[in-house]
């Protein structure tokens, strides 16, 4: 009888696995660095645990270019992955084309609408529905510091950009590299949106970046801020060329390079070395920018599949997301803060609360900007013109009048 009793347990158990299989999610993604992939493995954890089966989509390349010309190809072939990083504008783009599946009504019955700040929950609908569900929310100006390297200099470290050019010679001439950076458009353009928030303010950045008005473009600040972007070429070791951002992070983190301006994915990569901020690393606004906030969300905009049970897991795999154990575990490795409201606090560290603070004073006093460089306030082409004119202009002898004019004409030329 015992027997008989196992042997329909096992039975009744088969029976529920054939009936319910687990469906695969593809997911595709450009999180491969040492922090990032250990916020991915978290992602991974939780739909494997929900039953599903990962297949795991990486395509490496910081700032998600090369993901983004990956998954085209495999969207125009027919046969997109469930969900991909997709942010910022591009998610009304591939909206447009009819690419993305409706989530309203998961997302109603999740209250995401409640949960979500309104600067968030805007960039994840397409015409009024949820089309992508968010992860966090990067802060992208930041500098990331090595105090050690600071106190061997014998100089502090720099919270305006005047004062960035009088310590970065006295590091150089201490034998550090003054900047980490990777010459890669995207690494040079986070460089230099940061110098014009710093230098402009909020209303000049907002100007020239999100509303493309042609007299900020082309003004004398515009100017300021170019000459100074290219004064910091000066400050950047000569195999710079090509560096990826976390090998850039990790001269700070051996104390080869005294700093790097850098969006708090940096931060991920701290973390997975072991070290603590305030101790061995130390987080400050970039130059000029406190008060201010550079916003950068990361999502997974979700396809449209035809299959019925791979878009019940898609459906699952946006469930958890919004789970608050995710958000929590996700952005302790990633270095953001979670997307939505109402988290607990106290498992963050303190770069993380400051990131906090910011984001509800900047929110509340008009200086929350969306980071162009990161796709979050201009459609791709307008970023690809201005990158291709911010990247020329730090590796040539251009003017700073010639690239600004040249900046004017390319961002017109960019919204025909
Ligand atoms: C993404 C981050 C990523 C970083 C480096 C940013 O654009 O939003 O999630 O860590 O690029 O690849």
């Amino acid at each position: 009888m015992k027997m008989l009793k196992s042997c329909l347990t096992g039975l009744a158990l088969s029976v529920a696995a054939s009936v319910a299989p687990a469906a695969e999610v593809e997911v595709l993604h450009y999180l491969t660095s040492s922090g990032e992939a250990a916020a991915i493995d978290v992602l991974k954890k939780y739909l494997k645990g929900a039953g599903h089966n990962w297949k795991d989509f990486a395509v490496a390349g910081g700032g998600g270019e090369s993901a983004m010309t990956v998954l085209k190809s495999r969207a125009i072939s027919g046969n997109p992955p469930a969900a991909a990083q997709i942010k910022g504008l591009d998610i009304q783009e591939w909206g447009e084309l009819g690419f993305l599946t409706d989530m309203d009504a998961i997302a109603r019955a999740g209250n995401w609408d409640e949960l979500l700040p309104p600067v968030v929950s805007k960039v994840m609908k397409y015409d009024g529905k949820y089309v992508a569900v968010p992860v966090n929310v990067h802060r992208v100006n930041w500098i990331w510091a090595n105090p050690e390297v600071f106190r061997k200099a014998g100089v502090g470290i720099p919270t305006t950009w005047q004062q960035f050019l009088e310590v970065a010679p006295k590091i150089k001439a201490a034998g550090f590299v003054p900047l980490a950076h990777g010459g890669q458009a995207w690494q040079d353009a986070t460089l230099f949106e940061a110098v014009a928030l710093g230098l402009g303010g909020a209303e000049f950045y907002n100007k020239a970046f999100v509303e493309h008005d042609d007299a900020t473009l082309q003004s004398e600040q515009m100017v300021k801020v170019f000459e100074t972007f290219k004064q910091l070429g000066d400050y950047i070791d000569p195999n710079a060329s090509g560096r990826d951002w976390n090998i850039a992070t990790s001269m700070v983190i051996n104390g080869e390079a005294a700093m790097q301006v850098m969006g708090d994915w940096a931060k991920g990569e701290f973390t997975a070395a072991g070290q603590q901020p305030g101790v061995d690393y130390v987080c400050l606004p970039a130059p000029n920018t406190s008060g201010t906030f550079t916003f950068n969300i990361d999502s997974f905009a979700m396809f449209e599949l035809n299959d019925e049970q791979r878009a019940k897991a898609q459906q699952h795999l946006a469930r958890l997301v919004m789970e608050p154990s995710f958000q929590k575990t996700f952005n302790l490795n990633k270095g953001s803060i979670p997307a939505r409201l109402g988290m607990d606090r106290a498992p963050f560290d303190s770069c993380a609360h400051a990131s906090m603070d910011a984001f509800v004073a900047s929110a509340s006093s008009g200086t929350l900007v969306p980071s162009f460089a990161h796709g979050l306030a201009t459609t791709s082409q307008v970023q690809g013109a201005i990158f291709d004119v911010v990247t020329n202009f730090f590796n040539s002898d251009m003017s700073a009048q010639d690239a600004v004019a040249k900046l004017a004409r390319s961002v017109k030329a960019a919204q025909l």
